[in-house]
Parts: C-alpha cells; sequence; structure tokens
C-alpha cells in the first residue's frame, strides 16, 4: 500500500530513478551546479565573504543551491556545503587558501586524534546546514529532489590526514601502514560522524543523500574492501535502519572494476560513475544491479561543440535499458561556459 507521500514522490524524476525505474528521460543534475562557472554564483559568494562563510550562512547558502535551478530547471537540487565542513565539526581547524583549496590541522598521531571531539558534538557546528537544508525543502519546486551529502570516510581521512589535498594520498596510505591503531580510530570517528550527520540532513529534508569518495581509486584489494566498501557499507545500512525510504548514491571514484558489485556489496541504491568508466561496460556490468549515475566528462562543458552533443546521446543510448540518472562524471569545473550545461540538457531531453 503506498501512502500519499509516496504518490507525491513519485512525480520526482530522480525518486523514480531511485527506485529502480527505467525513464524515457533520464533526470539530470550536475556535481557542482551551484559553482564558479556561474557568474550569480561568484555574486553571492562576494557578498558571503568566503566560501565557508558561505557554507555556514543558510539564506545564502540556499541562493546558491537554487540558482542553477532556476537557470536550467535541473531534477535534482545538491545542498550547498562541503565534505570538509564534517572534520572541522570533530574539531580539526580548516580554512581555504584562494586558487590553492583546503588547508586542515593534521591528524597523524594519537595525541593529535586525542584532540578531536566526540561526535555528539558535531551538530553545534552543522546547525546552520540543517537550517539550509529547511530553507531548501520550502523554496525548492515540488518536482526537485533535494539531495544531501557527505564525504567517504576515506576521503574525508585523506584530507585529515595530509592537511590539504594530495596527488597520490600517500599521507593516508603512510598512516595507515605505519599507525594502523590511529588510522583505524580515526576512520571509525568519521563514519559514525558521517551516519548522524547525514541522518540530521535526512531530519532536516533531504530526500537523498551521495557518500562522496573522491579518492576510492587509490584503494586497491584488500583496502578498498576494508575502507571503501565497509564503510559504505556501514554508513548505508545504519541509515536505511531509521530511514528505509531514502535512497543512498554512493560515488567511488575511480573504482574501475570495482565498481562491479559496489551496489549488492554496500546496498547502495545507486552507483555514480566517472567519466573514466565506459558506459556501455557499466551498463553490461553495473547498472545490472540497480541504477546509475553519470557520465560525461567534465571537460565537455569547457570544449562544447558537436563532441558534448554527440557524446551526450552515446551515454543517455547506452544506459537507456536500465534506471540512469545523467550526471558529469566528476565536478564542472569555473572555466567552463554556461551555455554547454544548457546544450547538454537539451542534448538529454530533446535527444
Ligand atoms: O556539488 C555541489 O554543487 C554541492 C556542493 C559541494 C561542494 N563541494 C562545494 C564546493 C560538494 C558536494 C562538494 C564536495 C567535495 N568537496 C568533494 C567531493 C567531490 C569532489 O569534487 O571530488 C571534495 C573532495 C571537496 C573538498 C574541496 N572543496 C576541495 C578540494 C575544494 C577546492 C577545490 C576547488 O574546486 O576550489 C573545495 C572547495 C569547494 N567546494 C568549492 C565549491 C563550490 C569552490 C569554493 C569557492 O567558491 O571558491
Amino acid at each position: 500500500m503506498k501512502d500519499g507521500t509516496n504518490v507525491m514522490s513519485e512525480t520526482k524524476t530522480i525518486l523514480r530513478a531511485l527506485a529502480g525505474e527505467t525513464l524515457p528521460t533520464p533526470p539530470i543534475w550536475m556535481m557542482r551546479q551551484a559553482g564558479r562557472y556561474l557568474p550569480e554564483y561568484r555574486a553571492t559568494r562576494a557578498q558571503a565573504g568566503d566560501f565557508l562563510s558561505l557554507c555556514y550562512n543558510p539564506e545564502l547558502a540556499a541562493e546558491v543551491t537554487l540558482q542553477p535551478i532556476r537557470r536550467y530547471g535541473f531534477d535534482a537540487a545538491i545542498l550547498f556545503a562541503d565534505i570538509l565542513l564534517l572534520p572541522q565539526a570533530l574539531g580539526a581547524d580548516l580554512w581555504f587558501v584562494t586558487g590553492e583549496g583546503p588547508r586542515l590541522s593534521t591528524v597523524q598521531s594519537q595525541a593529535d586524534f586525542d584532540k578531536l571531539g566526540p561526535v555528539e558534538d558535531i551538530h553545534d557546528t552543522l546547525n546552520p546546514i540543517y537550517e539550509t537544508v529547511r530553507i531548501l525543502r520550502r523554496e525548492l519546486p515540488s518536482k526537485t529532489t533535494l539531495i544531501g551529502f557527505a564525504g567517504a570516510p576515506w576521503t574525508v581521512a585523506t584530507y585529515m590526514i595530509a592537511g590539504r589535498g594530495t596527488p597520490d594520498q600517500g599521507p593516508a596510505h603512510a598512516l595507515m601502514q605505519e599507525n594502523p591503531a590511529v588510522f583505524d580510530a580515526l576512520m571509525a570517528r568519521i563514519t559514525a560522524g558521517t551516519i548522524d550527520y547525514l541522518a540530521a540532513q535526512i531530519d532536516a529534508g533531504a530526500e537523498v543523500v551521495k557518500i562522496f569518495d573522491s579518492w576510492a581509486g587509490s584503494l586497491k584489494g584488500d583496502a578498498f574492501r576494508k575502507y571503501a566498501l565497509e564503510p559504505a557499507r556501514e554508513i548505508t545500512s545504519a541509515l536505511k535502519a531509521r530511514y528505509p525510504q531514502i535512497p543512498v548514491i554512493g560515488f567511488p571514484r575511480e573504482a574501475g572494476e570495482s565498481y562491479i558489485g559496489f551496489a549488492k556489496t554496500t546496498g547502495v541504491d545507486c552507483v555514480a560513475l566517472d567519466n573514466s568508466v565506459d558506459a556501455d561496460w557499466a551498463a553490461k556490468h553495473v547498472q545490472v544491479d540497480g541504477c546509475v549515475q553519470g557520465n560525461l566528462a567534465s571537460r565537455h562543458m569547457v570544449t562544447g561543440g558537436q563532441d558534448l552533443v554527440d557524446e551526450t546521446r552515446a551515454i543517455v543510448k547506452a544506459f537507456s535499458g536500465g534506471p540512469h540518472i545523467f550526471n558529469l562524471g566528476h565536478g564542472i569545473t569555473p572555466d567552463a561556459d554556461p551555455d554547454n550545461v544548457q546544450r547538454m540538457i537539451d542534448a538529454v531531453r530533446g535527444g
């Protein structure tokens, strides 16, 4: 029996795809759809001051979340925040260096770990984010799905250990080898924090949650099982126990062959594919287990032209036999041309 809420939600195409329905036209949204390629984002960000002030200002964070919805009519909005707010809420120092990226105080020893705060305290810092979610649920069009998110424990740990982004996640791999007790304690703290953070986003109104494991590709074999699959399974099962109706999207970026079986092992409802994955291969080996999301290369948003249209159509066609949410394979970049986003949407919706 379906209650009224479910009947309403079934008009939302993203939720239908996540429930396993094959739609004639895939719903579409874009990673980093609120971002620096949009002049209206740059204006609001200037008004907020720096990036973190924007994240923690519910009115302005809701405003930038809504901007790409107004401009393009995407089928989903993603909460405007960052995966590094959770480490900050756990007690790490966090700041952003313009043109370079994030910086954090590092966790490399038991003493560093002991300085972190308990999971119960994260909401003191993260309350403004839940307020952004509540504003968005009031202001979004009724057909637009609101996606909440967090970083996966491994990806978040790589930033907390190194104190910054790294090309090969070397410091995190080193800690895993040299001080597994601290590494495992950190992973456990982040995992528990992520469950509570996502649960609070759902309580505030997030209709779907996505777990970003941007650096999953640097984990191989046993390490992939232990630090990518297992945390994703633990987070998903904890959320499903409390919120069985809330779909979860997993994004083990650059997982390669390990995309096979990811949904089955972890329980996620949808697997987001990066653009190194061949769409025909993924239709056969990944989409057999349920919904997939992706996977146009972000560079087409810069380069445009017929290639953009051809590649978009090829991806839509490859995934047309099963549930699919159209997206990029990674976030749109600041040098993208906003007109190319419209061309992509037209190619998806107009054929
Ligand atoms: O997708 C969205 O529009 C929602 C908001 C969102 C942001 N970051 C906003 C943001 C999401 C979902 C993220 C996730 C995120 N943040 C990830 C995982 C996804 C991925 O890209 O791999 C990671 C690794 C981060 C950490 C992070 N945040 C980095 C490394 C940087 C610096 C790089 C950069 O693009 O400048 C950020 C900053 C950031 N997060 C920006 C935005 C819009 C740019 C900040 C600005 O306006 O100056």
